[in-house]
């Protein structure tokens, strides 16, 4: 992700998260966060995905993801998600966190996919609607077990 694809991400941003980010969020991830990594998924040379990674050391934590409305279910999601697996563990990173509402089953079907368990529950962490965060991770990202998921997983979303 570049500056200039801040517009269109803001555009996904709007219609897929209930509470989103304001402009300089992005633009301070982007600038001034020597631990962001922010990418951006295209068809046809039009944004329809975004996501990012902080990876500090060992440790990695996702911070978003997300297809536009009108692209969902077409693997896209699952694309962008290895991406930033690939990322994470190319920067170092030996596990994976991250933070989804309780509601959001897609999501949390998503990553189960991709070998994250439920750690814990941060009560009320949604300030829209007080809503519950689980706290997902993914551990030993350097190891065979979860490089061969991985490798399977890519094989199958190239198949
Ligand atoms: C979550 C999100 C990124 C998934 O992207 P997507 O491109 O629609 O999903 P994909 O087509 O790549 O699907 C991959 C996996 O996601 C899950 N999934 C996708 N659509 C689903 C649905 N309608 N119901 C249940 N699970 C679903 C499944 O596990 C699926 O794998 P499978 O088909 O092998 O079962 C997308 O729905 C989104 O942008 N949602 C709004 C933003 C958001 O909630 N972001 C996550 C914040 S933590």
């Amino acid at each position: 992700m570049a500056a200039g694809d801040i517009p269109a991400v803001l555009k996904i941003e709007a219609v897929s998260f209930s509470t989103s980010w304001p402009v300089n969020a992005f633009t301070n991830e982007l600038n001034e966060n020597k631990l962001a990594h922010y990418f951006v998924g295209r068809l046809g040379g039009e944004i329809v995905a975004y996501g990012g990674i902080w990876v500090i050391l060992e440790d990695s934590h996702i911070t978003t993801i997300a297809v536009h409305p009108s692209q969902r279910g077409r693997r896209y999601g699952e694309r962008l998600l290895v991406h930033l697996l690939d990322e994470a563990i190319a920067r170092g990173a030996s596990w994976i966190t991250l933070e989804v509402r309780e509601s959001n089953e897609v999501a949390q079907s998503l990553y189960r996919k991709y070998g994250f368990t439920n750690v814990s529950t941060r009560r009320a962490y949604y300030s829209d609607n007080n809503e519950n965060a689980v706290v997902m991770w993914a551990g030993n990202l350097r190891g065979e077990l979860y490089k061969n998921r991985l490798r399977a997983l890519r094989a199958a979303l190239d198949g």
